[in-house]
Order: C-alpha cells, then sequence, then structure tokens
C-alpha cells in the first residue's frame, strides 16, 4: 500500500478546494492500482469537499485538531466535530504549526489523545530543523519528539496512526531530503516506535515522507518499501503535478502486485 497525502495548507478557499478535489477524483478515475489517497482542506472547505468525495476511495484529512476536547476555546475545532463531518484522517504536529503557532510536544500529544479517542487517524509530523542536521543531531531530535508526544499514549489494537518524516528545511523550499538520509530516519523512526510500543505490535502504523515532492522526484521515494507513501504540499495544488505522483504511485503499486 502507498499513501498520497495532500495539504493544501492556507491556500485555497472553499470554491477552489471543491475544484481541486473534483480534479483529483478524474486523477484517479479509471486506474487500477490506486493509492491510497487522503485530502486535507481548510476547515472551511471540509463539508464541501466531503460531498465531493462521499462516494469515492478518496478520504478526508484535517489539517489539525484542538487539544482539547470542547468548551470556551475560541477559534478551535474539536476531534468529535471533524468525525462529525466525516473526516478520517488529522495531521498533527505538523512544523508550520510548531513553529508559528507555538505548539508544544504537550499539546500535540492532548492532539495524538484527542484524535485517536474520537476514531480519526493522526498523521504525526515528525522532523529535524537544518541546524540539528548540521550538528548530526537529527536521530535525536526526531527520537525525541515522538518520545514525548506517544509516551503516555496507550493504544488499542484497532488504532491505526501514521507517522510523517518532514525534515524542517525541505518543507516548501524545493530541496528535496536525499533518498539515503530518508531510509535512515524511517529505519530510526520504526525501532523508536518499537522501543515505545513495545508490545503493541497489532496496533498498525505508516511512515510516510514529507518535503518538497514534486512530480519529477516522487518515484525513487515511493519505490522504496520503507517509505509508505508522501506527505505533499505545494505540488498537490497542482493537479499536473499531482498527476506525475499518482502515477508513480499506481507503477510502483502494479510492480508490487504483479
Ligand atoms: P511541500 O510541503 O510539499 O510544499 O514542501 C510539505 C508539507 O508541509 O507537508
Amino acid at each position: 500500500m502507498k499513501t498520497i497525502i495532500a495539504n493544501w495548507k492556507m491556500n485555497v478557499g472553499v470554491r477552489e478546494s471543491v475544484a481541486l478535489a473534483r480534479g483529483t477524483l478524474l486523477l484517479l478515475r479509471g486506474r487500477k492500482f490506486l493509492p491510497q489517497t487522503i485530502i486535507c482542506p481548510s476547515f472551511i472547505a471540509l463539508s464541501d469537499v466531503k460531498k465531493v468525495v462521499a462516494r469515492s476511495a478518496v478520504q478526508l484529512g484535517a489539517q489539525t485538531v484542538s487539544h482539547e476536547s470542547e468548551g470556551a476555546y475560541t477559534g478551535e475545532v474539536s476531534a468529535r466535530m471533524l468525525t462529525e463531518l466525516g473526516v478520517s484522517h488529522v495531521i498533527i504536529g505538523h512544523s508550520e504549526r510548531r513553529q508559528q503557532f507555538r505548539e508544544t510536544d504537550e499539546m500535540i500529544n492532548k492532539k495524538m489523545v484527542q484524535a485517536l479517542s474520537n476514531h480519526l487517524i493522526p498523521i504525526l509530523c515528525v522532523g529535524e530543523q537544518a541546524t540539528d542536521r548540521e550538528m548530526h543531531q537529527e536521530k535525536n531530535i526526531v527520537k525525541q519528539q515522538l518520545k514525548y508526544v506517544l509516551a503516555s499514549i496507550r493504544l488499542k489494537s484497532s488504532d491505526q496512526f501514521m507517522i510523517a518524516y518532514e525534515p524542517v528545511w525541505a518543507i516548501g523550499t524545493g530541496v528535496v531530503a536525499q533518498l539515503t538520509d530518508v531510509l535512515l530516519m524511517h529505519e530510526w523512526i520504526r525501532l523508536t516506535l518499537k522501543e515505545i510500543f513495545p508490545s503493541e505490535e497489532s496496533a498498525s502504523f505508516s511512515i510516510v515522507y514529507g518535503g518538497s515532492v514534486e512530480g519529477v522526484n516522487a518515484y525513487p521515494f515511493l519505490r522504496e518499501q520503507e517509505i509508505d507513501g508522501l506527505l505533499v504540499g505545494g505540488a498537490s495544488l497542482k493537479l499536473h503535478q499531482l498527476k506525475e505522483i499518482i502515477e508513480a504511485a499506481s507503477s510502483v503499486i502494479e510492480a508490487q502486485t504483479l
């Protein structure tokens, strides 16, 4: 299985989101080997986009969720509200939220709890800064992020979650990470998750890569068994780019199936 997650960020309003969702559906139509496709519009477009994807295999994700369950939290959207809208996935702890909205590991941990207890599948983002990598600290940083955020979480066997490895310096910069570095980090994340959840092998998780993915660079990542998919920002807003990424995923799935 390969997963393509489209993170539209704060780039498109309701009308454009509906058009993009329709365009994404068209890209998938008639294909025999389909990646799991999750589109993440802004909160305001979730409801309309849900109508577009309702009878398709495309799933709906939110870009964030409140760390609280309900109450006097002006402007927040709870996990229960997202479930009510038919959202299945939620991006948690994206570096843009950590940096620009001061989300702490403690908050991100609470968001994970909210998501899991409301049957949303979290897409937890982790990744190092450029300076961390310069100082060879990338593994320590990612391990710390996972430990802080996941330490107190008790998984049920039915729980699913995704980790998105997104080096901060690769997001929106056009500088894509080296495949070998991504493979090493994915392996490290798997080892760390085993440490955190030694007895909970039955809970299933997958690890995707994100950061300046485009049509031209998607295939080498998708071809690797260790990489379960891609989290795509900028390129997911351009249907010709998304088409190439979906084609790359389909050809990998086809090759694995035959
Ligand atoms: P990008 O964004 O593909 O534009 O680098 C990825 C992300 O932020 O999830």
